[in-house]
């Protein structure tokens, strides 16, 4: 909590600043923001933008929601998340070339095998994707949880930014044909083979989510200015105050060369040195 707390604190500091720049931030805002202070993890999905897809499916197509926790699974909890997902198959995984697939991939789930949805649907899923991708955003949420949540549970929203419509809840029609497009190539458990209704492979892999698609309801989306200057859609009002934090090499030769190493531990904290969080506070509704 030490992570969410410091940055509450910086936030409030924040604000009060920018309230004697501009008029415009509201006293009752602080009181809003205390309320609201789960942080945005912005992810740009022009550097990973096969992860998004995976994200942005499992967050608008099937359900889960953008809001997660961080619940801090041990290794054996993770691994069962990643069997529901579907990425564990007998022999291996299924992204990987023991079990014939083509080489330099790696299995993406959404939600994360970290992390557990904050809404009333758990629809856990997957695809293939290259592993520098996956490295990278792994990378970039393994810095989150360890700086900003002390490396203890901790709720938080995603925003992926630069996916197109598959990305934005706030178009509700685009995001449906988007969704069926993007359909062929989720796995989800259930969605793997012609098993009936009687079939139990105990494993998990047998739920019916492929039935749970195209869940989410049209969500207001408004254009907010940033501490930085810049433009960004969020769901939703009450974001004033909030904090969006991105993840940022320092050294992009560096990060090049991890990201593309090979990492089947699922273990990032060798990136964590060459990366910083960068913070910008939602400073009004435009
Ligand atoms: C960045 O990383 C590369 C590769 O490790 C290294 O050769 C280079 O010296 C680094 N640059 C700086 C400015 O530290």
């Amino acid at each position: 909590m030490l992570g969410l707390g410091l940055s509450i604190a910086l936030v409030v500091a924040a604000i009060a600043a920018l309230t004697t720049a501009s008029p415009a931030v509201e006293p009752e805002s602080r009181l809003a923001l205390q309320r609201r202070a789960v942080p945005i993890l912005e992810f740009n999905c022009n550097e990973f933008p096969q992860v998004c897809k995976t994200q942005c499916y499992g967050a608008y197509c099937a359900g889960n929601g953008d809001l997660l926790r961080y619940d801090k699974p041990d290794k054996k909890e993770k691994r069962n998340r990643r069997k529901q997902a579907g990425c564990e198959k007998s022999g291996g995984n299924r992204c990987s070339v023991k079990k014939n697939h083509i080489i330099g991939f790696q299995c993406d789930e959404f939600p994360y095998a970290s992390s557990s949805p904050k809404g009333s649907v758990t629809a856990r899923l997957n695809k293939c994707v290259p592993k520098a991708e996956n490295n990278k955003q792994g990378g970039q949420l393994n810095k989150f949880y360890q700086q900003q949540c002390g490396s203890q549970p901790c709720d938080f929203q995603v925003k992926m930014t630069n996916g197109g419509a598959l990305c934005n809840p706030g178009n509700k029609m685009a995001l449906d044909i988007a969704c069926r497009t993007e359909k062929i190539n989720i796995e989800q458990p259930g969605a793997q083979g012609p098993a009936s209704d009687s079939d139990s492979s105990d494993d998990g892999s047998d739920m019916d989510l492929a039935k749970r698609d195209y869940f989410k309801a049209a969500s207001i989306v408004k254009r907010y200015l940033t501490s930085a200057g810049r433009e960004v859609e969020l769901e939703g009002d009450h974001n004033i105050g909030r904090s969006i934090l991105q993840v940022v090499a320092r050294n992009e030769t560096l990060h090049e060369e991890q990201i593309n190493e090979d990492n089947e531990e699922d273990d990032f904290d060798y990136m964590d040195d060459n990366l910083d969080i960068r913070e910008e506070i939602v400073v009004k509704l435009i």
